[in-house]
């Protein structure tokens, strides 16, 4: 069907469709917005108007109107329209409760309509299931939906008040450059080509790391940014390959100095979303975080794991850990829950003691005192574990409590619904802190930089650089939320000396260590301050925020886990001439 169209004119609206009530009895009006809904019962026409705001009924009656009504007539699901009318209120009988406006309606004496809609792919409404795959491809349609609506309202609100916020202490926001060198973030980079000198690349920053260090050398002393970030990395709910972090830098601080401005910035940002945080947020080690959670990303709503191999020595592995995990009110789990549990565990390595009667029976005394040690009462789910066979790594300790640690999570997440305590609204912050410095990477045979790699080293471990990197922790710290890290920061290198040291650990040679990262070394002798930051996953923190578990949610134009916009299909060919131009030539691939 063809509608003849109108022009907007200088029609201008006077309200959104959310803010009319009761009290606006008798107001001329204007709205304008889209077609959510419309009913015709035959002499009168109702069109539940929607814009961002809201929605308000509209009512069309033909024996007030008949060319108005018989306009109305045309209007289909997300026609876009204009009406002039007169607010009302509903008879009792039809307020609608569950609409903000749902005490009134206009009765339109005009309307206007501004564009037709082909049917939409699928409706406006949250509560139908639509493949993501058909969502991403009608983004626009997509994000009209009321719960993409209010999670890109919320993520706009955020990225306000952090300005607000960190502008009011004093940070300055300053933009760094897309089109760079390599900035080591642990990703591979994208390349952009160079077409003025060909064979060379920029590389999309993995992150601003190296710009904001060379600010605080330029003397800016407190620097933010809310930037874009590539990465080239596998994807997964929480990873997308352009994602936003709040970043920022410091001049003079002390970790601490950097947990000040944060722990409020991350209090107010929750409010927004009316989240009450308590500060300050707990703080643990990265060592004790691995001997009670197994993880260095701990989700302190699910009890920690308790060592218990003193209690129960002969049935601990040698000098391995022997770990009691518990979770509460669970219920006693079946025979398949436990045998499921078990197989989970093994799958990674582990010796698992599921059946916990069978222990009572036969190691009363210990059992009675592991229930006392984790607090776990009747109803609870226990299970020890310890290591198989031979654990392997640089620190063999860590690969059977980071089995037991999957093991607790399994344990918690198979009967979420029965203790509740993985409520997405209880936010339990907390920053990890004395991260080793270095990881040993198994396939290259070689250590990397555990955060990167122009972290400062503690200063007591700065003599061990060279000769004992397994034990060198690092002054870094993660802020960590409900299991996921949110953000990671360090103290940095501000002297040339010592980040010569540490490229040196790394493996890197003098060539190499100029040939990347001259400048920075160059910016260093140059009176480099003491300084030092973190940045925050904004996407993340907007996902946790609007209680959603995909960060896609939380992203206008995401793309998908291999990497493509759907929507305008993106990465695309280019044209032969386009790559002449940048002198490249492609190799098919062999299939
Ligand atoms: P890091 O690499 O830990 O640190 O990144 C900081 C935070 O950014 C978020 N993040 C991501 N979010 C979505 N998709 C991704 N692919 C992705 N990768 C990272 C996480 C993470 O905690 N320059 C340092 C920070 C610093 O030292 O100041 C850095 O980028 O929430």
């Amino acid at each position: 069907m063809e509608t003849s169209l109108d022009f907007l004119g200088d029609l201008r609206r006077t309200h959104s469709c959310g803010v009319l009530r009761a009290s606006d009895e008798g107001q001329a009006v204007v709205l304008m917005g889209w077609v959510h809904r419309r009913r015709d019962h035959g002499g009168v026409i109702f069109v539940d108007l929607r814009d961002r705001d809201g929605i308000t009924q509209v009512v069309f009656h033909e024996d007030v109107g008949p060319a108005v009504h018989r306009r109305a007539e045309q209007v289909r699901p997300e026609y876009v329209i204009a009406v002039e009318g007169r607010v009302a209120p509903r008879g009792p009988a039809s307020v609608n409760p569950n609409l903000a406006t749902g005490a009134v309606e206009v009765v339109a004496s005009r309307i206007w309509i501004l564009n037709e809609s082909r049917t939409p792919p699928f409706p406006m409404e949250d509560q139908v299931d639509v493949s993501e795959d058909v969502r991403l491809k009608y983004r626009y349609v997509d994000l009209r939906r009321p719960h993409m609506q209010r999670n890109l309202i919320l993520r706009s609100k955020v990225a306000f008040v952090t300005r607000e916020f960190l502008n009011s202490q004093g940070f300055l926001e300053i933009e760094t450059p897309f089109m760079t060198r390599s900035t080591p973030e642990g990703a591979r980079d994208y390349l952009v080509p160079s077409r003025v000198q060909p064979g060379s690349f920029y590389a999309l920053p993995q992150s601003p790391q190296i710009f904001k260090q060379l600010l605080m050398v330029s003397g800016f002393e407190k620097y933010f940014q809310i930037v874009r970030c590539f990465r080239d990395e596998d994807l997964r709910a929480d990873r997308q390959p352009e994602f936003t972090q709040i970043d920022l830098e410091m001049s003079f601080p002390q970790q601490e100095r950097i947990y000040e401005v944060i722990e409020p910035l991350v209090q107010r940002i929750c409010q927004t979303a009316g989240i009450t945080v308590k500060l300050p947020f707990p703080r643990l080690t990265y060592a004790e975080a691995m001997r009670l959670y197994g993880i260095d990303k701990p989700d302190l709503r699910v009890p920690p794991m308790h060592p218990v191999e003193d209690l129960l020595p002969e049935l601990a592995n040698a000098a391995m850990p022997l770990v009691a995990i518990h979770v509460p009110e669970t219920g006693t789990p079946s025979r398949k829950e436990r045998d499921e549990l078990k197989v989970f565990g093994q799958e990674r390595g582990l010796r698992v003691y599921d059946d916990v009667k069978r222990l009572e029976r036969d190691h009363a005394g210990a059992i009675a005192k592991v229930r006392e040690r984790c607090g776990a009462g009747d109803n609870a789910l226990l299970m020890l574990a310890t290591w198989a066979g031979q654990p392997k790594g640089q620190r063999p300790e860590e690969t059977v409590l980071q089995a037991c640690g999957q093991l607790r999570l399994e344990c918690a997440q198979k009967f979420q619904d029965r203790h509740k305590l993985l409520d997405p609204r209880n936010f339990q912050f907390l920053w990890v802190v004395d991260f080793p410095m270095f990881e040993w990477d198994e396939e290259e045979q070689r250590w990397n930089a555990a955060h990167h790699p122009f972290t400062s080293v503690d200063d007591q471990d700065l003599d061990k650089l060279l000769t004992d990197p397994a034990h060198c922790r690092a002054k870094s710290y993660d802020i960590v939320l409900n299991g996921v890290e949110l953000g990671s920061g360090s103290i940095r290198i501000h002297r040339r000396d010592v980040q010569t040291k540490v490229f040196a650990a790394l493996g890197f040679t003098d060539e190499e260590a100029r040939r990347r990262f001259g400048f920075l070394l160059d910016a260093l002798e140059y009176g480099a301050p003491p300084h030092g930051g973190i940045a925050l996953g904004l996407d993340r923190l907007v996902m946790f925020l609007a209680g959603e578990t995909s960060i896609r949610d939380v992203i206008p134009f995401p793309k998908t886990a291999r990497g493509t916009d759907l929507m305008c299909d993106a990465p695309a060919p280019v044209p032969e001439r386009q790559l002449r131009e940048l002198g490249i030539s492609t190799r098919a691939q062999a299939k």
